[in-house]
C-alpha cells in the first residue's frame, strides 16, 4: 500500500538528511546559540528583508501556536479562527488549555475573511466578554486553499485598524509561497505580526522557524519558550535543517514539486466528474467519492476520510510530499481514470 495520507509520513529530504550528516560529530554550543542557528536567522531575515525580525526555532506546530498565543495574549483576551482552524480543531484545545478562547468564525474556502472577523470583533462589546485581539490564520488553510496577497493584506489592514494582532501558521507555507498571486516572504512579514515557516511537513526531519516581526511582541520570548518546553537542547538540528531548506530555495522547490503532483491527481478527478472540494493548487486535494470508488482507490492506496458528506458519498484527502513519488501518482492518476 501506498500513502497519500500526509506530507510527514516520510523521513527527511535528502539534502536536509546530508546537512545533518556532515555536521554530525561537529560540537556546538545548546539551546538554539549554536552557529546554524544564527546563519538560518540571518537567511530568513535576509529572505524576508527585515533585519529587526526575530527568528525562533520550535520543534513542532503545535508547540508555536500554544507558545507563542499565549505569550501575546493577557488572561482575558482571545484568538479568531476560522471552524476549520487547526487551533480550533485538531490541537486538543492547547490554546483554551493556556487560558485563552478561540472565537470561531465560518470558514470562506477554508479561509478568514474581514467581514467574519469584524463580526466577531464587533459582538465582543465590553469586558463582561473575552476580548478578541488576535487573529489566527494558516497559508496554506486546512483546506488546502491559500491567501492570497491581496486577501492578506486587507485582513492585515483590518487587524491593524482594530488593534488586533494577525498570527499566520505556515505548517505548509512552502505549497503557498510558489503560487503566482500568493503572498512572497516579504509581504508575509510586511503583513502580520508573526508568521511561522512549516518545516516538518515541507522535507525537514522536524522543527519550524517561527518569525516576530512585530518588535513589541519580541522581548522575553525566549523565557516564554523554556518555560513551555518549546527550546530543544540539541537546537542546532533545527538552524541546519531550516539554513539548507532556505538558503538556495530548496523550501520553494519542494513546493513546487509537491504542488506539481497534487495537480495531476486533482485533474484527474475533475476529468471523471467527481466533486473535487474546494479546488485550489496546493498539496492537498478534497475529492467526494463513493464508497466503491474509494474501496478500488484504498486496494492500493492509503487516503484520508475526512468525513461522509451524505449516504453513500465520502470526502477524502489525498497528500503530496517532497517524497511522493512520481510512478505512483502516475499509478493512481491512471486508477482514477478507470473508476
Ligand atoms: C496548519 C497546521 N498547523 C499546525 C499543525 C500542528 O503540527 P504538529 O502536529 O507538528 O503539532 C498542523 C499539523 O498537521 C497543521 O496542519
Amino acid at each position: 500500500m501506498y500513502s497519500f495520507l500526509n506530507d510527514y509520513s516520510e523521513g527527511a529530504h535528502p539534502k536536509v538528511l546530508k546537512a545533518l550528516i556532515e555536521t554530525n560529530d561537529e560540537q556546538s554550543v545548546g539551546y538554539g546559540m549554536d552557529d546554524y542557528c544564527q546563519k538560518a536567522k540571518a537567511v530568513i531575515q535576509e529572505r524576508i528583508n527585515n533585519q529587526n525580525a526575530d527568528v525562533h526555532f520550535l520543534v513542532g506546530g503545535t508547540q508555536v501556536n500554544l507558545t507563542f498565543i499565549s505569550y501575546v495574549l493577557k488572561d482575558y483576551q482571545a484568538v479568531i479562527a476560522t471552524d476549520e482552524g487547526h487551533i480550533h480543531v485538531h490541537e486538543a484545545g492547547s490554546i483554551e488549555g493556556t487560558g485563552h478562547k478561540v472565537l470561531v468564525a465560518p470558514h470562506h474556502f477554508g479561509k478568514l475573511t474581514v467581514e467574519n472577523i469584524e463580526k466577531i470583533v464587533k459582538s465582543h462589546t465590553d469586558e463582561h466578554m473575552v476580548q478578541p485581539k488576535m487573529v489566527y490564520i494558516s497559508q496554506t488553510t486546512e483546506l488546502g486553499t491559500y491567501y492570497t496577497k491581496d486577501e492578506l493584506e486587507k485582513i492585515y489592514a483590518y487587524t491593524k485598524k482594530n488593534g488586533l494582532y494577525l498570527f499566520m501558521d505556515g505548517a505548509r507555507l512552502g505549497s503557498a509561497l510558489v503560487q503566482n498571486d500568493a503572498p512572497s516572504l516579504v509581504d508575509i512579514a510586511k503583513n502580520t505580526d508573526a508568521f511561522y515557516i512549516g518545516g516538518t511537513k515541507m522535507g525537514a526531519l522536524f522543527g519550524e522557524a517561527l518569525v516576530i516581526v512585530n518588535p513589541l511582541l519580541q522581548s522575553d520570548f525566549r523565557y516564554q519558550m523554556k518555560q513551555k518546553g518549546s527550546i530543544l537542547a540539541k537546537g542546532r538540528l533545527l538552524g541546519v535543517q531550516f539554513y539548507t531548506l532556505l538558503k538556495n530555495r530548496l523550501y520553494e522547490e519542494i513546493g513546487e514539486y509537491e504542488n506539481q503532483l497534487a495537480i495531476s491527481i486533482r485533474k484527474a478527478f475533475e476529468e471523471k466528474n467527481f466533486n473535487v472540494f474546494c479546488p485550489s493548487s496546493t498539496n492537498q486535494v478534497f475529492v467526494d467519492i463513493s464508497k466503491e470508488a474509494l474501496n478500488e482507490i484504498e486496494k492500493e492506496f492509503m487516503v484520508t476520510h475526512i468525513k461522509e458528506i451524505k449516504d453513500n458519498v465520502i470526502r477524502i484527502r489525498i497528500v503530496t510530499s517532497w517524497a511522493t513519488s512520481q510512478e505512483q501518482v502516475r499509478k493512481l492518476v491512471h486508477l482514477i481514470h478507470q473508476l
